[in-house]
């Protein structure tokens, strides 16, 4: 590397969206001629990607920025990318006068001229867009991390607005890529060795091809149909547009698999109203009774559930909880409520105070805890394939994840050991709440 090649920092917060949004800004900043270094001392440049899903998650990115100020005066830029950018758009200047660059991610696909800029010298560059745009940010320069399992964004934005959430503010309206982009990708991936796909978006069960070729649940077919493509999978899908179609896909074709996330916020018909999700607790266990009655495969189901939600009662919690006994499910991703800027939630009388908030969270993450406890323990004795993740030298185990998305850890057992990407059979032996643990079948 030259002294004169100009380099970036950047670091991620948030959920998958960003992760991969931040693979592409990556790629994108290499073709312009920057190289990533792992420090942000350095830098000439400073990227965060930022999120704002909740109050604590925004906390962060402030926090950071305070903690590295100080290296402003060495000449670095920063910029702030993502959801707090698009949110908080120029007040971000005032708070932290040395940030250089403030784009929400409907913009990124402008970045190479927004760098020209800050190269310039300009000091105040935005991307910043208010539900406008068509754009979908793709890129043939996109650095994913992993040579093994990628993503592909087959959808952008939201249009649910659901009471509490941020995220139709922050990422803009729908807007989906066609198919036949989509399918070009995965081809492309497949040819350089990926075996495991995931599409993304905010809302992909609401995907529509703007070139009118696929449903999500025909595209989802095709994508598992790619030679090479071993996995795939999705997420996030809103229980509303959730079609039965999308489990019958699963069904028949093999590579598509074992589980669906689907969030269901709330187990009581009336906080579900008052969230705005536009489904009833009746509507939302139609749908897991179809992914329960899959021919051919086991799904595993995941959710996420927000707990403290203004007005909720001790007892429509309690419809939380039997939900979640209801279901059964293999995951619980379980939140406390988090007033969020400008989202209509922000109106209502909230008069459940934060400790009641934070102790209806930790029974319902126990609660769930000894389902999970029982429950693994139905993979005993079963020989699943995994992907080989990782290893953990320290355990002497190796790292794999099953088509349901569950970890299990194994031993090799003398036997050669595998690589990491590689499928192997391994027979489980133990079972915990969140992971099982194996030995390499012969
Ligand atoms: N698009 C996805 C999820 C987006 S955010 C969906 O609709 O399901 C991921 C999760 O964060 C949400 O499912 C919700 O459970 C949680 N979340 C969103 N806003 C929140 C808030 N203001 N307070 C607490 N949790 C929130
Ligand atoms: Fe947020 Fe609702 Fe959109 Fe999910 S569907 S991103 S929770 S507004
Ligand atoms: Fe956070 Fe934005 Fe994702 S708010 S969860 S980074 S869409």
């Amino acid at each position: 590397m030259s002294s004169q090649q100009k380099t970036f920092y950047i670091e991620t917060f948030g959920c998958q969206m960003n992760f991969h949004d931040s693979e592409k800004v990556v790629g994108t900043l290499i073709s312009e001629g920057y190289a990533q270094v792992q420090r942000e001392e350095e830098a000439d440049l400073i990227l965060y990607n930022t999120c704002s899903i909740r109050d604590k998650a925004e906390q962060k990115v402030f926090n950071r920025l305070n903690d590295v100020k100080k290296l402003h005066k060495a000449g670095k830029r920063f910029a702030v990318l993502g959801c707090v950018a698009q949110q908080e758009g120029e007040k971000i200047f005032e708070r932290a006068p040395y940030v250089s660059l403030v784009a929400g991610s409907a913009s990124y696909q402008n970045l190479p001229e927004m760098l020209v800029q800050i190269e310039a010298g300009a000091s105040r560059v935005t991307g910043l867009d208010d539900r406008e745009t068509d754009q979908t940010f793709e890129t043939e320069f996109t650095a994913r991390t992993n040579p093994h399992r990628g993503y592909i964004t087959i959808i952008e934005g939201c249009d649910k607005f659901c009471a509490y959430c941020v995220v139709p503010y922050t990422r803009g309206k729908e807007r989906s890529r066609t198919s036949n982009s989509v399918l070009q990708e995965a081809r492309r991936m497949a040819d350089c060795g990926f075996t495991e796909i995931q599409l993304l978006g905010q809302n992909v069960s609401s995907y529509r091809d703007p070139a009118g070729k696929k449903s999500f649940a025909e595209l989802l077919a095709a994508v598992g149909e790619v030679p090479g493509i071993r996995r795939v999978r999705f997420t996030t899908s809103h229980p509303c547009d959730f079609t039965k179609d999308i489990v019958d896909a699963i069904d028949a074709v093999p590579t598509l698999c074992d589980h669906v996330h689907l969030p269901v916020q709330s187990g009581s018909s009336r906080v579900l109203g008052s969230m705005f999700r536009e489904y009833t607790r009746e509507q939302y266990l139609e749908r897991i009774a179809w992914i329960k009655a899959t021919r051919n495969r086991e799904l595993s189901i995941t959710t996420d559930v927000i707990a403290g939600f203004p007005g909720e009662t001790e007892e429509e919690f309690g419809e939380s909880l039997s939900l979640l006994d209801e279901v059964g499910y293999d995951g619980v991703f379980s939140f406390k409520y988090s007033p969020r800027p400008n989202t209509p939630a922000l109106q209502y009388a909230d008069s459940i105070p934060d400790i009641e908030k934070s102790r209806r969270l930790l029974v319902l993450q126990e609660h769930q805890r000894e389902l999970q406890r029982l429950s693994y323990r139905s993979h005993l004795g079963q020989t699943l394939e995994v992907m080989v993740e990782g290893k953990n030298p320290a355990r002497g185990q190796l790292v794999g994840r099953t088509s349901q998305n569950k970890t299990l850890n194994f031993v090799v057992n003398g036997q050669p050991e595998p690589g990491i990407g590689d499928y192997v059979r391994v027979l489980v032996t133990q079972a915990f709440p969140n992971s099982l643990l194996g030995e390499l079948a012969v």
